[in-house]
C-alpha cells in the first residue's frame, strides 16, 4: 500500500470505521509503530488516535471504529494548519515522536498541534508544551486540562532555566517558534534537556530569519549552525505544496563529535581483534 507521497504504509490493520460527520465508510490503516494514521474513504487523511474521545480541539473532524466493546476514535490532522503534519505527508523519513516518547514542543501556540502530538505519544508519554504568549497560553492551558500527558509552560523559550524544575530528560524537541534566532532557541533547550543521541525536528520559515535572502540559503546557513550545537542534521525537507518557503530538518543530538564516534569504533573493533588472537582467550577456553 502506497501513501500520497510514495513512501510506504505499513498495513498492521485495515478496518472500516464509522465517519462521525458524514456517515460515509472509510479505512483507517494503521502505520505502526509510529503512532500516526491514514484514513482512507472519499478523502484521505492523516489522523491521530483521539486520547479524549468524543472531543475535538479545533474543530476537526472525527471518525470512529467500534472493536467489540470499545470505540477508538481518530482526529483528522490538516497538514494546511500544522507543519509537522505537512512534513509527514511531505514523504520525511522519521519525526522520531512515537508512542511512549518524552517530547519537548516549542511555540506550542494555542495548542492544535501539540493535541496530535499528545495522541501520538499517549498514556506512556509526555509532552512540554512550552509557549510565551499568555492568549495562545490560555487556549493550551484549555487543551491541557483534557489532555494529562501535556505540561504546559507559559514562558519565553530564550530561558530554559526558568522552566528546569519542570522540564525532565527528552528523546525529541520539535521546534516552530518562527523567530530569528530559532536555532540557538533550540540548542539551548537541547543542551539542557535533550538527551545525548535524542533527536530535533525544527520548522524553518524562512522569512522570519532573513526576508532578503533565497530560502535555500536561509536553510543552508540554519543547518550550519546547528552543526556548531552538536545538533547533527540528518534530512531536509521543504513544506510545499502546504507551506511555502519552510523547510524542516531532523536531525540527532550527539555530545560525541563524529571524529570520536568513529575512533570509539575503531578502538573496539581493535580490542575485539586483539582479543580474538589472544594467547589468554585460548588458555580460558581449554
Ligand atoms: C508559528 S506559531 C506555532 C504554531 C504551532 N506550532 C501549531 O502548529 O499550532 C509560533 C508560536 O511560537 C510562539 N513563540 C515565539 N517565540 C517564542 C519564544 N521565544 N518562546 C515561546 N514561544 C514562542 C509564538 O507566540 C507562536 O504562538
Amino acid at each position: 500500500m502506497k501513501e500520497e507521497t510514495g513512501k510506504e504504509v505499513k498495513e498492521s490493520s485495515t478496518y472500516p470505521v464509522a465517519d462521525s460527520t458524514n456517515k460515509t465508510e472509510s479505512f483507517i490503516i494503521s502505520s505502526n509503530p509510529s503512532g500516526v494514521f491514514i484514513s482512507r474513504g472519499k478523502e484521505d487523511a492523516l489522523v491521530t488516535k483521539n486520547m479524549v474521545v468524543g472531543e475535538s480541539v479545533y474543530g476537526e473532524k472525527r471518525i470512529s471504529v467500534e472493536e467489540g466493546e470499545t470505540k477508538i476514535e481518530y482526529r483528522a490532522w490538516n497538514p494546511f494548519r500544522s507543519k509537522l503534519a505537512a512534513a509527514i505527508l511531505g514523504g520525511v523519513d522519521q519525526i522520531h515522536i512515537k508512542p511512549g516518547a518524552k517530547v519537548m514542543y516549542l511555540g506550542a501556540a494555542s495548542g492544535t498541534t501539540v493535541s496530535h502530538v499528545s495522541d501520538i505519544v499517549g498514556p506512556e508519554g509526555l509532552v512540554y508544551a512550552v509557549e510565551f504568549s499568555h492568549r495562545s497560553g490560555r487556549d493550551l492551558l484549555n487543551v491541557a486540562k483534557k489532555r494529562t500527558n501535556i505540561i504546559p509552560i507559559i514562558e519565553d523559550a530564550r530561558h530554559p532555566h526558568k522552566y528546569r524544575m519542570l522540564v525532565g530528560m527528552v528523546d525529541v524537541i520539535f521546534a516552530d517558534v518562527a523567530q530569528p534566532d530559532q536555532t540557538r532557541i533550540v540548542a539551548l533547550n537541547a543542551h539542557n534537556f535533550l538527551k545525548n543521541g535524542g533527536h530535533f525536528v525544527i520548522s524553518i520559515k524562512a522569512n522570519c530569519i532573513d526576508s532578503t535572502a533565497a530560502p535555500e540559503a536561509v536553510f543552508a546557513s540554519e543547518v550550519k549552525k546547528m552543526s556548531s550545537e552538536n545538533m547533527k542534521p540528518q534530512e531536509q525537507l521543504t513544506l510545499e505544496p502546504y507551506e511555502r518557503d519552510h523547510a524542516v530538518v531532523v536531525g540527532v543530538y550527539s555530545l560525541l563529535p563524529d571524529i570520536m564516534v568513529r575512533s570509539t569504533w575503531a578502538q573496539l573493533f581493535r580490542m575485539e581483534s586483539v582479543w580474538q588472537r589472544s594467547p589468554l582467550k585460548r588458555v580460558l577456553k581449554e
